[in-house]
């Protein structure tokens, strides 16, 4: 079944086969889609190219995981610091944010897809924000797989953001700071009602985070590789996921082995 799922996937050992089992798929799997500047750089072509390929490999990637019963699937798209990048770069990422948006929404709603925004929407362009609007109406009746694109997103800033909008409240007088616990907390995120990620995967060989999903990935397992994001196939999808699969996730307790 697996097989089918990342075809054209080089024969596996059956041993090593992903395990059709609920329980070993991630719900929710967070990637920090880097390398796409690299990428480019090593076939001789400017940085917005890699951006470009990257944004047809995240159609390919969200394919596999819908297909494989993954709920969420977060890809950091544009951080809070990215901005410090040449206006040519950012200018070239936001048009194909909107291009993006233009031309998949409808594949998007054909394969049952939802669609939610992380981040701060108030820089980004007024048309654009009106596009994503647009675009999470219009998906919003689906129940399969959640999208999840952080766009100008920083983990920090939202941390910040939560903070506010809980300070407000109590001010209000709704809300006695000693009610505030960690479930109120993540009711203030961007990701409120999506799972923690179970599997933070970051493409292009850097080890960190990256001000991504700061809260959230405190009990995500990580997985990294050199492969610059637009070569992130779906075969190394599924070597994330078996590896992923022999991982002991303790949450600081004790797992008792049978
Ligand atoms: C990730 O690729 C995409 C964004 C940050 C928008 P990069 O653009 O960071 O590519 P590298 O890391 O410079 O190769
Ligand atoms: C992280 O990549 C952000 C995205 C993938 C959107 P960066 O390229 O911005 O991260 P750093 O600068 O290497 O930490
Ligand atoms: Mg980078």
């Amino acid at each position: 079944m697996f097989k089918k799922i990342f075809a054209p996937a080089a024969p596996v050992q059956k041993e090593e086969s992903i395990q059709p089992q609920l329980k070993a798929v991630p719900r929710h799997i967070a990637v920090i889609m880097d390398g796409n500047g690299r990428w480019a750089k090593e076939r001789g072509k400017p940085r917005t190219f890699g951006h470009r390929a990257g944004g047809q490999n995240l159609k390919t990637i969200l394919r596999c995981c819908a297909r494989l019963g993954v709920e969420a699937l977060t890809a950091y798209a544009f951080s809070t610091e990215n901005w410090k990048r040449p206006l040519t770069e950012v200018d070239f990422i936001m048009e194909l944010f909107a291009s993006y948006l233009d031309s998949e929404v409808a594949e998007l709603d054909a394969n049952n897809v939802q669609l939610r925004f992380s981040g701060d929407r108030s820089r980004l362009a007024p048309s654009l924000q009106k596009k994503m609007a647009a675009a999470e109406a219009s998906l919003a009746h689906n129940t399969g797989i959640v999208l999840n694109l952080a766009v100008n997103y920083g983990g920090r800033a939202e941390i910040i953001r939560a903070a506010q909008k809980l300070a407000a409240q109590v001010k209000a007088g709704e809300l006695r700071p000693e009610e505030i616990d960690e479930a109120r907390f993540e009711a203030e995120l961007y990701t409120a009602g999506l799972p923690a990620p179970d599997l933070l995967i970051r493409t292009g060989g850097d080890l960190r985070v990256s001000n991504f999903l700061l809260w959230q990935i405190a009990y995500a397992e990580l997985w990294t590789t050199q492969v610059y994001w637009p070569d992130f196939t779906p075969q190394l999808l599924e070597e994330a996921l078996l590896a992923y699969q022999k991982r002991d996730r303790r949450y600081g307790g004790l797992n008792t082995k049978p």
